[in-house]
């Protein structure tokens, strides 16, 4: 009996002493891979990656930037942008989104332009190089849609890309996802253009008239021909 009292004893403080290793060791990473609830640090600045200490994915992202005005933009006007889910069965709890000159190749391409602060879940950031420069989330509540607005440095003309990073949970996150590029320009191509689309139908039309009317002649000789055979 005593040496079975002892032989539980021993056994009870080595289980005590191995279950608080195990806590330590599923604890440490969970405290880790906790995400910002109210959006990125600015640590992020440099490298978009969120500080939660795993791995970000490779695969394809289920999140996209859609630039609602199109590909091409009047000099001095604001891009609208919508980030969101390209599956209305997956939510985003967080984001960081910059834009960048896209012949900026420099290794600390600095975001240019800024953000606007909007309603919804939106908080605007300085990151070096400027002011209201990116923009996070405020909050971590599951969203599949953010609209944004974002306005290019006074006179730029060139191209622009947005870069984006996705957070779908603190361990899943996709990291610098890029939009389609965006050119500012002087005058739209759309306008220059559009004297040209009417010339163009207006010739399709032409062509197409006068090949009814040979097309006519043709019927109408045939039928004179075997009238008069
Ligand atoms: C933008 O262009 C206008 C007109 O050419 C000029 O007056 C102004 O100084 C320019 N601004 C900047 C920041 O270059």
């Amino acid at each position: 009996m005593p040496s079975n009292g002892k032989a539980a004893f021993v056994w009870a403080s080595a289980s005590a002493v191995s279950i608080s290793v195990l806590s330590l060791l599923i604890l440490a990473p969970v405290q880790q891979t906790q995400g910002y609830s109210n959006g990125a640090p600015t640590v992020s600045c440099g490298d978009m990656i969120p500080q939660h200490g795993v791995d970000a994915q490779f695969g394809p992202s289920p999140f996209l930037i859609h630039l609602m005005d199109g590909e091409i933009v009047l000099m001095d006007n604001s891009v609208h942008l919508e980030l969101r889910s390209s599956d209305p069965q997956i939510a985003f709890e967080g984001y960081f989104i910059m834009a960048f000159d896209k012949n900026d190749h420099s290794a600390n391409a600095r975001p240019i332009g800024r953000f606007k602060q909007s309603a919804n879940d939106v908080k605007v950031m300085d990151c070096p190089g400027g002011m209201q420069n990116a923009v996070t989330h405020s909050t971590n509540v599951k969203k599949s849609s953010v609209t944004l607005e974002w306005f290019p440095p006074e006179n730029y003309s060139g191209q622009v890309v947005f870069r984006t990073t996705f957070v779908k949970g603190k361990s899943t996150f996709w990291v610098k996802q890029e939009s389609k590029s965006v050119s500012f320009v002087m005058e739209t191509t759309s306008s220059k253009g559009s004297p040209k689309a009417p010339m163009t139908g207006q010739k399709g039309s032409g062509s197409s008239s006068s090949s009814t009317v040979w097309a006519g002649l043709i019927a109408a000789s045939l039928l004179a021909f075997l009238l008069v055979r």
